[in-house]
């Protein structure tokens, strides 16, 4: 078993001592992190591959390099805003469902067959157990669900926007989406789990990027705990149906 942690920022407190390797895919090279951590076989990866922004990070390389390297089960982390009144800046969120508001990605490993993988439950409920016991142990203000909205980007969305969103969704960021689906169409676990950093630009007024950025800054000690803590919980023995997504997908 192999663990993956896809984040949109460095995590050096795992990662330290880790080799660099590049993985050549498909869809391009992706340079990766790999070591032991707490006894795990662990691969990193920064999804933005240090410099692309969300509308241009290369969402197949990066999930068929993780595959490549025998990941079967991915933690992923991002920042977010919260359009629910009641998550506010610090909390953190492990959804259960997304809405798909990107618009200019490519969605799918399939492109030259008829393959629909059922999207009723996305997130790994397996890593979703492991990703809430361990908010739980380490008693940090958390929502156990929520539906995360994914734009587009790389500009932050208008109030009109977050007055409409608002209505269906509790938190907003840019990463998650078709990451999530691609990772399920590879047949792997993927659970995520993502930090409040403001709320959504049309609740709390202006939002500045380096707003975001730095209230991360304050807060990542936190995120490391997690993720470190969920590295060391996690078995292979598993009760969901992630390993068996191609099963009943094709016509
Ligand atoms: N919108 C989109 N992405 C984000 C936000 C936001 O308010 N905060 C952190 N990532």
């Amino acid at each position: 078993m192999r663990v993956g942690i896809v984040s949109g920022h460095n995590i050096p407190e795992i990662t330290e001592g880790f080799e660099e390797i590049s993985v050549e895919t498909r869809f391009g090279k992706i340079d990766l992190l790999i070591g032991e951590y707490r006894n795990k076989e662990v691969v990193f990866l920064n999804r933005h591959q240090g410099r692309l922004p969300p509308h241009r990070i290369n969402y197949l390389a990066n999930v068929e390099a993780m595959k490549l390297s025998k990941v079967d089960s991915i933690f992923s982390f991002g920042t977010v805003g919260s359009l629910n009144p009641n998550i506010r800046p610090g909390f953190l969120v492990i959804p259960d469902d997304f809405i798909d508001f990107t618009k200019n990605r490519r969605y799918s490993f399939f492109d030259d067959s008829r393959t629909h993988i059922d999207m009723s439950d996305p997130f790994c409920p397996y890593l979703r157990k492991v990703l809430i016991d361990t908010c739980k142990e380490l008693e940090v203000d958390f929502c156990d669900r929520g539906v995360y909205l994914s734009t587009e980007g790389p500009r932050l969305e208008t109030k009109a926007e977050i007055r409409l969103f608002s209505n269906y969704a509790d938190i907003v960021g840019m990463t998650l989406v078709p990451e999530v689906v691609l990772a399920r169409e590879k047949e792997m676990c993927y659970g995520a789990i993502c930090l409040v950093c403001n709320m959504a630009s049309g609740i709390q007024g202006s939002l500045s990027a380096e707003e975001i950025k730095r209230f991360f800054n304050e807060k990542k000690k936190i995120v490391s705990d997690i993720l470190g803590l969920a590295i060391s919980k996690i078995e292979d023995k598993r009760d969901c149906r992630c390993r068996e997504a191609l099963k009943e997908a094709r016509l």
